[in-house]
């Protein structure tokens, strides 16, 4: 397997395949084998995972990689990485396929022309935080929820290796920002970003559904639901669908 470039701080895991680059994150951190900055990445998973219990399909010539960030910050702070990693990926899939619409969907997957290309999942295992991300480089699998979308589909001819070799170069610069900034940068950088910003939108929560505009992200990154009544709704966690399309 090629190997990418990674930035001087990061190191490289590669696996042929693995269970899941979060699993295998999971047991480095719990083992004490973990280092920060190590870049798990597998050229296919047999047990893929996806937010919410879902399965991630992961078969070969998409990547499948996890990032063990050790940030040394309380862990409601932590939770902001995964907007510095949908950043990361928007900005080097963007990078990469210049002429497709790249955009942030809250509250961690990158969207291309209104399809879903990337999906992240963060786990924390203290003190590290380990920032899984797929994306689909060749395949587009067909998920029940979301129309999606691959690199390839969009004309871009990289390999998973090139594509992680950019996103762990963004990655680095934007977890750099966060450390030395706090989150108001990233937050400003991933509105810039955001899909269906100012848009009607409806949020599937675990023991209801909420409608309302998209009208930002609060100062932790929560979504910000103006339903019309007072002030906006806070939502954490959520499943949200844009009025008119799929997504
Ligand atoms: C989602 O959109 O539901 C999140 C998908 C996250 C998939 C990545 S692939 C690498 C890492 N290992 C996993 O098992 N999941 C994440």
């Amino acid at each position: 397997m090629r190997s990418p470039d990674l930035p001087p701080s990061f190191s490289l895991v590669a696996f042929e395949s693995i269970d899941s680059t979060n699993e295998e994150g999971r047991r480095r951190a719990a083992s004490g084998q973990a280092r920060p900055d190590e870049v798990l990445w597998a050229r296919t998973q047999t047990q893929g995972r996806g937010r919410r219990g879902r399965a991630w399909i992961s078969p070969e010539g998409n990547l499948h990689c996890s990032i063990l960030v050790r940030p040394d910050r309380p862990l409601a702070d932590a939770a902001q990485l995964s907007f510095v990693a949908g950043l990361s990926v928007s900005e080097a899939l963007a990078g990469l396929a210049p002429g497709a619409d790249i955009r942030c969907k809250w509250p961690n997957d990158v969207l291309a022309g209104g399809c879903k290309i990337s999906g992240m999942l963060l786990e924390a295992v203290p003190p590290f935080v380990i920032v899984g991300i797929g994306v689909d480089v060749v395949h587009a699998p067909d998920p029940a929820l979301y129309p999606t979308t691959s690199l390839r589909a969009l004309g871009c001819l990289a390999e998973p290796a090139e594509v992680l070799a950019a996103l762990v170069a963004r990655f680095g610069h934007w977890r750099d920002v966060w450390l030395a900034q706090g989150f108001a940068p990233v937050r400003t950088a991933w509105l810039q970003r955001a899909y269906g910003l100012g848009g009607p939108v409806t949020v599937r929560l675990d023991t209801e559904t909420a409608q309302g505009v998209f009208s930002g992200l609060d100062e932790t990154g929560a979504l910000l639901l103006d339903t019309g009544h007072g002030a906006p709704r806070r939502v954490l966690a959520g499943d949200v669908f844009f009025a008119g399309s799929h997504l």
